[in-house]
């Protein structure tokens, strides 16, 4: 089944980033990844810099998308992007749902579900993010707490909807923590979201690629990606360096 899911590795730059570093850290990736194979590459670096990302990554293997968008068409919600401004920057990709947006701004189940449609009209590939609390986990809610994250999605939408969308696991104890799911831990919640999904609709189960996220660096990559749920990776500290990034990259190429 996962031979016909390519690989995706996804930087999360998160709110980090200028002008000169970003142009360095872009040549480095495209330098680095010039000859590269056997999987996908994408960054998903702050609104303003998206022009940035245009102009550098036009023509390379490289893609690049945004880390939100407004759940509207247009009109008068100040601070907001639409789907629309982000196709206009050639984004292929934006996050929904990161658990800081769902922390820090109270962003709930229905409103991701509602991104992940708005996203997907501009014909965006939304990357859908899930993932327990320590607390939960702790008290063995895991399972429980990210099928609810997904049925809000599929719900609305029907689970074809996720045939054109990527789905990452991220646990949120491990997202900035240093501290990694195990292999074994990040692949057992992988296996339930596809075959939450298959249930309904193996086809789509199939190929869906489900990434995982919460420290993944050079060194834990691999390992990570040769289980059979797992399809690549959302990445956010180690995104924004170089020789970390590509190096994750390389793990991906290799792993399948
Ligand atoms: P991290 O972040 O790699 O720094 O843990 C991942 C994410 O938040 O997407």
């Amino acid at each position: 089944m996962s031979e016909m899911r390519r690989k995706l590795v996804v930087g999360n730059w998160k709110m980090h980033g200028s002008l000169t570093e970003n142009e360095a850290l872009l040549g480095a990736l495209k330098a680095g990844l010039a000859s590269a194979h056997g999987f996908q590459g994408a960054v998903c670096v702050p609104f303003p810099y998206l022009a940035q990302a245009q102009a550098l990554l036009t023509g390379s293997r490289i893609s690049w998308g945004a880390q939100d968008v407004s759940e509207r068409a247009k009109g008068a919600y100040t601070g907001e992007v639409c789907g629309a401004m982000l196709k206009d920057f050639g984004c292929h990709y934006v996050i929904v749902g990161h658990s800081e947006r769902r922390t820090l701004h109270g962003e709930d189940n229905a409103l991701v579900a509602r991104k992940m449609r708005a996203a997907q009209a501009q014909g965006l590939l939304p990357i859908v993010c899930v993932g327990e609390t320590l607390a939960q986990r702790s008290s063995g809610a895991t399972e429980a707490v990210v099928c609810e994250q997904l049925d809000a999605v599929i719900a609305p939408a029907g689970v074809q909807s996720l045939a054109q969308a990527v789905v990452a696991y991220e646990p949120v104890w491990a997202i900035g923590t240093g501290k990694t799911a195990t292999p074994d831990e990040a692949q057992s919640v992988h296996a339930v979201i596809r075959a939450r999904i298959a249930v309904i609709d193996a086809n789509v189960a199939a190929g869906l690629q489900i990434l995982y996220g919460g420290s993944v660096k050079g060194s834990n990559a691999m390992a990570l990606f040769k289980m059979p749920d797992i399809d690549g990776a959302l990445v956010g500290g180690a995104a924004l360096d170089a020789t970390e990034f590509l190096a994750i990259c390389q793990a991906a190429g290799a792993s399948h």
